[in-house]
């Protein structure tokens, strides 16, 4: 019995020290160095987890734990003052329930009053003290460890938006202003563009840029940085008279302090309802804010709660939900997509990540996997930003467990068993299955019916794809034979004769076509739609495309080499060949196109960049492709001109680089207008 207590208790002391050992080095890299590896989010992540851990088992919390001490050591290269009162640091909550705890609890120890709240933006810059004597500006320390501050006052007094002198506290011997001293987004946007076109590295975020600049010896570096003030609380010298935080926070705007924005709630609805509105416009904020600080408003009641070792009762930090959190890598299962690319997705253990809760993982290529370094077992950072899908953004290698396995690219496919294939210093691998792999098939069939191939509306949604499955059609040219089985059709649950009927004339209408649809719709590797369309333009006809040489192929605009060498070997496969047969021979027809010599711009070759401000550029492209023009995706030696609208990037890099004709949106106005006289 006491060997299986020892090793539980073995084993949760090894959890809290690795816990512990990583929070150090991130606390040394935020605090010291001013150079975070990883983000706030993940930073709390990984602390709550510590938290949870020394709660659940407090006889075994470690002394040298971060939760029991508040971050940052002082640099030695400045004076070291003491605070005169500690600066503390604040509890955090997460959600709704944990808010309730906090405030029941305060609730309680104040026995007969209801507390009104009152609440703040929790600024994401740092915290600084500021003493005014008689009303002038003479001493700015920063928190240090809590009990000492390092001296900056000569970089704050550099501040643009802090008051010198406070006319109004002449008679006031000793003024205390704690706040946050913050890079606006701007300006740090600002800062980095600037530092970049200077070759050098920039800073993180704003925070790290606000505390970098103050921690120079040289003011005239803080100086030129954009950093403003924000105070958040009186310690010391407020008049008796303002018994409330929102009294303060309001006296200290009239001292004309900027302080942040403040309001007052009597509940959890109304805390959480401000919250809630804090959420949705937090983005359009000027400076960056990590949550909401909810503070008892009346001070008389702060005093009476007081703290828990490092922490108020009166006040918690109501954070938001992270954008990026940790959590484990349970498994890699490998999908397998249309063109046979198998992509692995990473299972993993639940976590919510803003709001959303994730449990599986794109982890996109093979080469992905290689340059996270990632193992089955490790922990991750998952990031998620908006509606974006999540991804890994990186992998916390000091918490590998013992038994972490590296992720294997199987050898064979996991729907059709066919060797898998993964070319030299390329990062996708691919079934070789082709067209006998029933995932490629699906896959195939439901590229075939899509709005900008085949576009079979009435085939689209479930029924495909259950038509696959009860095996009526296996590869697309069973589509056009569905109408031989109408009878079967109409027994289905959920079709009658009248859908039935018209999912027919919807695929008998699908046959009259065009010839760059219905390349597209073949499903070709690297053929898009703008492919299949310079490939209809510079042969005319199905038969050629389908006999062309390798040279010939690549004479086509946006026609490199792989994407030729994977047509001309799609229209060598014995069993593609049966299919495409079988489409023509059901009767799929489109009107010849012809191959237009003597329009203005024949034979040249366009790329559409950046954005245009008259017109989209699908709109410029069929503009082009009006006066012979063929357009390709992307810029190379054989492209004739680039067309580079506003914020146009790595195609007008390369254009610039190969020494392409480069024109702007004037130019091509004019031309247009010239060539329609
Ligand atoms: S009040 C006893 N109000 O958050 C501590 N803090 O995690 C009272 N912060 O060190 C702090 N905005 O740097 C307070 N409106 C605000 C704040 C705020 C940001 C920071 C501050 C503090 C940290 C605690």
């Amino acid at each position: 019995m006491t060997d299986l207590f020892a090793t539980i208790d073995d084993d949760i002391i090894t959890q809290m020290r690795a816990l512990i050992e990583v929070l150090k080095k991130h606390n040394h890299a935020y605090y010291v160095l001013d150079n975070p590896t990883i983000t706030d989010g993940e930073y709390d992540a990984l602390r709550q987890q510590l938290v949870q851990l020394e709660s659940q088992y407090p006889s075994l919390v470690q002394a040298d734990s971060p939760v029991q001490t508040v971050g940052g050591e002082p640099l030695p290269f400045f004076t070291q003052v003491m605070h005169d009162i500690p600066m503390l640091s604040l509890g955090n909550v997460f959600d709704g329930e944990d808010l309730a705890n906090f405030l029941r609890r305060a609730n309680e120890r104040l026995e007969q009053v209801v507390p009104e709240y009152e609440m703040e933006l929790k600024l994401d810059g740092l915290a600084v003290s500021l003493k005014y004597q008689y009303g002038v500006f003479v001493q700015a320390i920063t928190r240090g460890d809590g009990q000492t501050g390092e001296d900056i006052t000569h970089n704050v007094r550099t501040i643009r938006n802090l008051p010198q002198v406070l006319p109004a506290c002449q008679d006031i011997e000793l003024l205390e202003v704690r706040g946050e001293v913050l890079m606006p987004k701007a300006g740090f946007e600002k800062l980095n563009r600037d530092s970049q076109a200077k070759g050098e590295k920039g800073f993180a975020n704003p925070r790290n840029a606000a505390a970098g600049s103050l921690r120079q010896l040289n003011p005239a570096i803080a100086a030129a940085r954009p950093l403003a003030f924000f105070g958040y609380s009186v310690n010391q010298g407020l008049p008796d008279d303002i018994e409330t935080q929102s009294k303060a926070m309001a006296w200290l705007g009239q001292l004309g302090f900027e302080t942040s924005p403040f309001a007052v709630a009597r509940n959890q609805q109304q805390i959480q309802a401000y919250y809630d509105k804090v959420v949705q416009t937090r983005e359009q904020l000027p400076f960056e804010i990590d949550g909401l600080v909810v503070k008892v408003n009346d001070l008389s009641l702060q005093q009476r709660l007081g703290f828990l070792s490092r922490e108020p009762r009166w006040a918690t930090a109501y954070k938001f939900a992270a954008q990026t959190v940790p959590t484990r890598l349970l498994d890699v299962e490998w999908q397998v997509g249309r063109t046979g690319t198998l992509t692995p997705v990473g299972k993993l253990e639940p976590v919510n990540v803003g709001g959303v809760t994730v449990s599986n993982v794109t982890l996109h290529n093979f080469g992905e996997i290689g340059r996270l370094g990632v193992m089955i077992g490790d922990m991750v950072s998952v990031h998620r930003a908006g509606d974006v899908i999540p991804k890994v953004s990186s992998v916390l290698p000091e918490l590998r467990p013992a038994d972490a396995k590296p992720i294997i690219l199987p050898s064979h496919c996991p729907v059709c068993q066919s060797p898998v294939s993964l070319p030299e210093g390329e990062a996708l691998a691919r079934c070789t299955g082709g067209l006998i792999c029933a995932a490629q098939q699906k896959e195939a069939l439901i590229h075939f019916v899509s709005r900008r191939a085949m576009d079979i509306d009435g085939l689209g949604g479930q029924w495909l794809v259950k038509f696959f499955e009860m095996g009526l059609i296996q590869t697309v040219a069973d589509i056009y034979e569905l109408h031989t089985q109408a009878d079967h059709l109409m027994t289905l649950e959920g079709l009658g004769e009248k859908s039935v009927a018209k999912m027919l004339a919807a695929i008998e209408q699908s046959k009259q076509t065009t010839l760059p649809r219905f390349i597209f719709a073949l499903g070709i590797r690297g053929v898009g739609e703008s492919t299949a369309l310079n490939l209809a333009q510079t042969f005319g006809e199905f038969e050629q495309i389908r006999q062309a040489d390798l040279p010939s192929l690549l004479a086509v605009a946006d026609v490199g080499e792989i994407t030729a060498q994977m047509i001309h070997d799609f229209f060598r496969a014995e069993h593609n060949m049966v299919v495409v047969n079988k489409l023509l021979a059901a009767g799929i027809s489109w009107q010849t196109m012809s191959v237009p010599q003597d329009l203005p711009l024949s034979g040249q070759t366009w790329v559409v960049t950046g954005t245009l401000a008259s017109m989209g550029r699908d709109e410029a492209k069929e503009k082009l492709l009006a006066l012979g023009a063929k357009v390709a995706g992307s810029v190379s030696a054989k492209t004739t001109k680039v067309l580079a609208g506003e914020k146009a990037g790595s195609k007008l890099d390369k254009a610039v680089s190969l020494g392409v004709d480069i024109i702007d949106e004037t130019a091509f106005l004019a031309m247009l207008e010239q060539s329609t006289l």
